[in-house]
């Protein structure tokens, strides 16, 4: 497939690098292309520059917002929560037109420090704030409630543990399976939570993940749901 990730920071570099690998056709959009390749700033998350991420991943193509291809069949929003409309703006409704768009965001507010605040809660959430934007988008949220690292190798969390997935159309929530069962998460493992709107609790998990995060001193954690 042809997939543009939305943004360059760890998250955008981890799916990046896992689909190029499983042969799809990747670009990456950022602000400004010249400058990112440059960066030579380990990031804390990954320990990894984007320059070193970038030299050992040439395939990944880097473009800005505007130069996001047309052919693009799947965008990934993977840029911060607070700035994600800015960049889907950048792009523009005519390009995102009926794209599939994984929603992998979550709006944390780190302006007043750590711990974060949700900027949209309770009755609103970024999943469906960029629905709302781009009515033609096939926005799915998933990915948004696990670590970088657990998303491209699941294993690493020992158990059965879960994935949450919400959108309105279900077409996009196949292409979005299919792609999760390539990163190691199989179907099973993946709860469909309904529309858009769950992406309101997804999003909402964020201040408990972050406090088990804290508290177990590493974010290589998931969550596992058991049914009788
Ligand atoms: N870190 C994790 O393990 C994890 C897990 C699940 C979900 N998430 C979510 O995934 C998203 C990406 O996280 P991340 O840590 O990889 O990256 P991040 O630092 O949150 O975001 C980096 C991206 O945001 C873009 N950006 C920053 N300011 C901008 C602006 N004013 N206008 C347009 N774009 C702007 C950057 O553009 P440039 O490329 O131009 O610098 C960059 O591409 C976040 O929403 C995060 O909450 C993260």
């Amino acid at each position: 497939m042809k997939i543009t990730i939305i943004g360059s920071g760890v998250v955008g570099q981890t799916l990046a690098a896992a689909f190029h690998s499983q042969g799809h056709q990747v670009w990456m959009a950022t602000r400004n292309p010249d400058e990112t390749a440059k960066r030579t700033v380990e990031d804390p998350q990954s320990g990894e520059s984007f320059a070193h991420w970038h030299a050992e991943n040439p395939g990944v193509t880097l473009v800005s917002f505007g130069q996001v291809p047309d052919g693009s069949e799947v965008l990934v929003n993977a840029t911060g929560g607070m700035v994600s409309l800015d960049a889907l703006d950048q792009i523009g409704a005519d390009k995102i037109g009926s794209k599939v768009l994984l929603d992998v965001a979550n709006p944390l507010d780190f302006s007043q420090g750590f711990p974060p605040t949700l900027a949209y809660c309770n009755t609103d959430s970024l999943g469906e704030r960029i629905q709302q934007r781009f009515p033609g988008a096939r926005v799915v949220k998933a990915l948004n409630t696990v670590n970088f690292r657990v998303m491209v190798q699941p294993d690493i969390v020992p158990g059965a543990h879960n994935l949450f997935m919400c959108g309105d159309d279900p077409g996009a929530k196949e292409v979005v399976l299919g792609l999760l069962a390539s990163l190691g998460w199989p179907r099973g493992r993946v709860l469909d939570l309904g529309g858009i709107g769950a992406a309101r609790g997804t999003e909402m998990l964020m201040p408990l993940w972050l406090g088990l995060m804290v508290q177990m001193g590493s974010p290589i954690m998931n969550f596992e749901i058991r049914r009788p």
